[in-house]
């Protein structure tokens, strides 16, 4: 089993019936190692005796911001810089609603207003209320604060609704305890990453683009945050919301990818081209709309310059990740682009069936680099992201293990 020893977890326990779970939870934190601390609001203590915590963590419960009692022994700021990780669970609308809006009318609400360390809440609720726009809106506005959101679950409630708003079980709010302390494998690694379609200007109204949607790119730059890297997403025009802490870039045009990107490549560690950018642009675009006065229309295109091979070429360079979307001869093409753009890897699929490449929620890979291949099977984005992050950390480490030998 995984040790959480060292580890200062501050549990905050909110108002709802999951807080029985939060016991469980206790016992499994302590039983890995950590130290726990438990906090309650005054609802929280209508749902469980406080005492029941104090068995369990060893220690007592802070549950006032005003017992001098407690404040002598380590006060509330004190509490708050002590731990590794604030985690409320189970975390009401209520108090979700005020976290965001930055109250601090109880002990709980200050220690997360005042805790310089991580925060995760555990959202735990009626799923009409977390399905209200106004949680919605707290859980959006909260992510963007960079605090961890761990669940809600489905499934059946104590009120007898069913749908999403309960609490993740003890166990998997433990696992994610871990997962958080783990190092992951591109913990410290600089990650540059591209998603998304550019738009090519015709005139003001019109452009060219692609089908790309961005979610193989955003499910990439998601599980390389989940194994540690820190992530810089330069993402074309997507109806997508930016991955929790990626570093995200808005451009539009495939010159204004070039010059995020090239800004940014000399500073990373790990490129990953996987943006569907165009490969032409509109020679000369009209400053104003064209109007309809003729049967054709004539528009020379001129080349972009290609981002990954401009980064491939920079000497250092980051370990180079490109993609290639291709409708036939997959396999031929995609070691062309390996061997042209003197790449590190390849991640090829065959896109213009519907079933996986653009737009799609699915896709599947062949992965090539000089001495090797491997396949990625037919699954979620999110899954096949998670596949290839993995044999991106494998082959860096890999590289950059060769490279220091040679030095
Ligand atoms: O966004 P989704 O809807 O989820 O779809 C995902 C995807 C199909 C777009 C993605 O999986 C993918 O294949 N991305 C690359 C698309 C592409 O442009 O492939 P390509 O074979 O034309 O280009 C080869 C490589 O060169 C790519 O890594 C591309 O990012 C890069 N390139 C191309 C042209 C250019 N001017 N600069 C580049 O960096």
């Amino acid at each position: 089993m995984q040790s959480l020893s060292n580890k200062k977890v501050l549990l905050g326990i909110t108002g709802g019936i999951a807080a029985y779970k939060s016991a469980e939870l206790v016992r499994l934190l302590i039983k890995a190692g950590a130290e726990v601390r438990v906090v309650m609001t005054p609802s929280a203590q209508k749902f469980v005796q406080p005492l029941t915590y104090q068995a369990l963590s060893g220690h007592r419960v802070y549950l006032d911001l005003f017992d001098a009692e407690a404040e002598s022994a380590m006060d509330h700021i004190e509490l708050a810089r002590w731990c590794d990780l604030l985690l409320v669970a189970p975390a009401s609308a209520d108090f979700l609603g005020k976290m965001n809006a930055g109250y601090a009318d109880n002990l709980l609400l200050t220690l997360c207003l005042a805790s310089p360390q991580p925060v995760a809440v555990a959202p735990a609720m009626n799923q009409q209320m977390f399905a209200n726009p106004a949680t919605q809106e707290n859980i959006k506005q909260l992510a963007a604060k960079q605090v961890l959101l761990w669940g809600p679950a489905s499934g059946e409630q104590a009120c007898g609704d069913v749908g999403l708003g309960r609490m993740l079980e003890a166990q998997q709010l433990f696992d994610n305890v871990l997962l958080h302390f783990s190092p992951g494998k591109l913990a410290g690694v600089k990650l540059l990453l591209t998603a998304g379609p550019t738009r090519e200007a015709i005139d003001p109204v019109r452009y060219i683009s692609n089908r790309s949607s961005g979610k193989m790119g955003y499910a990439l730059a998601a599980a390389a945050i989940e194994q540690g890297a820190s992530v810089t997403l330069v993402s074309g025009p997507v109806a997508l919301p930016a991955p929790a802490g990626a570093d995200l870039i808005a451009v539009e045009s495939a010159q204004q990818m070039y010059d995020a990107v090239m800004q940014r490549a000399p500073a990373s560690d790990v490129f990953i081209a996987c943006a569907a950018v165009s490969d032409y642009r509109v020679d000369q675009a009209a400053n104003q709309k064209i109007k309809k006065s003729s049967d054709s229309l004539s528009l020379k295109l001129v080349l972009n310059a290609d981002i990954l091979a401009t980064v491939s070429a920079l000497a250092p360079r980051p370990f180079c990740v490109g993609f290639a979307a291709e409708t036939q001869d997959v396999e031929k093409y995609a070691l062309g682009k390996l061997q042209q753009k003197k790449l590190d890897m390849i991640a090829a699929n065959q896109v213009g069936d519907g079933n996986s490449g653009f737009e799609t929620d699915f896709n599947q890979l062949e992965v090539f680099w000089r001495d090797g291949r491997h396949s990625i099977g037919h699954a979620s984005k999110a899954e096949v992201a998670n596949q290839l992050i993995e044999l991106i950390a494998e082959r860096y480490t890999c590289a950059r293990s060769r490279q220091a030998q040679q030095t």
